[in-house]
């Protein structure tokens, strides 16, 4: 039996980043698995407290990314799909790992770095330990697989780590996780600044499409996108970032190749590339964004989440007890 796991955050509106690099890759996954593949996606709302989240908008947040899950092609059938924070076992994971985390490993991360220098004061410890958790999540359900983006790749080395040591420390308990990136559309950049990554909690609202912006703002989003003044449509991230980002959201999109694009776009300039860029996302867009407003306030969505949430707390609890077992805590 191999595990695939993934989750994303209520941080935010989920932002065409987060769909590129995570939910439309492991849509993909779920549909070519057999049926010897156990497919785990979850909410993180554990790890959207790691910054205030103002608690209304926060279960809002989590319901529309149950919403977006489905709607983009997750299936009950075939994924188990939940909340976090209703599989207790997430929690208690984490402490566990962290007994066994060094916190000089926790302060190289790059991520935490950025949010430190974002936020200077009332940094939450949570922040810090957010990797352990992470590497909670995945080693409670003995994933092989991670489908993420590039930008947690240093995350998933400390959960490779962490179940290396549990496994030398104790005896052999944990699969050793294994990321899986694609090679295209795993970092998507902001529209405003393409040196840096799109981000649901970027404050600029321009900088980032949002799966449920409306055809109009998706419009003119794209047209504001920042490029360069040469009006050459080439692939060259060093020299050419904003052109670039945008031939991968379009490669992602369409299928086509970048070098198919180089090929359709010689000499015909940002305006056309970037009307044709906006159709097909508008066009790709929108079936989802149907889907999603017959899903949210459905009787179903509460249903699959109750029936995920219970699936994964029998798995969870097994690991659990095993781990415990193996560090000698508790009676038995
Ligand atoms: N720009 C991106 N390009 C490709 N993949 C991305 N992901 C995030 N941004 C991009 C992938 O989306 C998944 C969910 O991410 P997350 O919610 O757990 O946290 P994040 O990586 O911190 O995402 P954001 O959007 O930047 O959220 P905030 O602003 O709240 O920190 C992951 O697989 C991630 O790789």
């Amino acid at each position: 039996m191999k595990t695939i796991l993934s989750g994303i955050q209520p941080s935010g509106k989920i932002t065409l980043g987060n769909y590129l690099g995570a939910i439309k890759n492991f849509v993909q996954l779920q549909n070519q698995a057999d049926e010897d593949t156990n497919i785990l996606v979850f909410i993180a709302d554990l790890h959207a407290i790691t910054v205030y989240q103002e608690p209304k908008h926060l279960r809002d947040s989590i319901k529309q990314l149950a919403a977006i899950y489905l709607a983009c092609g997750l299936k009950r059938e075939k994924t188990t799909l939940f909340i976090q924070s209703e599989v207790r076992e997430h929690a208690e994971i984490g402490y566990l790992l962290q007994t066994m985390t060094y916190i000089g490993e926790l302060e190289r991360m790059t991520q935490y770095k950025d949010k430190m220098q974002k936020q200077t004061t009332g940094v939450s410890s949570a922040l810090l330990t957010y990797p352990v958790l992470m590497a909670g999540d995945i080693l409670l359900y003995n994933s092989d697989y991670v489908p993420v983006g590039e930008d947690q790749k240093q995350h998933l080395e400390l959960s490779r780590n962490l179940a290396e040591r549990f496994n030398s420390r104790y005896s052999d308990t944990f699969k050793v996780p294994e990321p899986l990136i694609q090679k295209v559309g795993a970092r998507i950049m902001s529209l405003q600044d393409p040196t840096k990554k799109m981000s649901k909690s970027d404050p600029l609202e321009k900088a980032s499409i949002f799966l449920l912006d409306e055809e109009n703002v998706i419009r003119k989003k794209i047209a504001s996108a920042v490029t360069d003044s040469d009006g050459l449509i080439k692939y060259d991230v060093q020299n050419k970032p904003g052109i670039s980002n945008l031939m991968t959201i379009m490669s992602c999109i369409s299928g086509l190749s970048l070098e198919g694009i180089e090929k359709v776009y010689n000499g015909l300039g940002y305006g056309v590339f970037k009307k044709d860029l906006a159709d097909m996302l508008v066009e790709h867009l929108k079936p989802i964004q149907e889907r999603y407003n017959e899903i949210l306030n459905s009787k179903e969505l509460d249903e699959i989440l109750t029936e995920g949430a219970q699936k994964a707390s029998y798995l969870a609890s097994k690991t659990l007890s095993k781990m415990k077992r193996k560090m000698g805590i508790g009676r038995k």
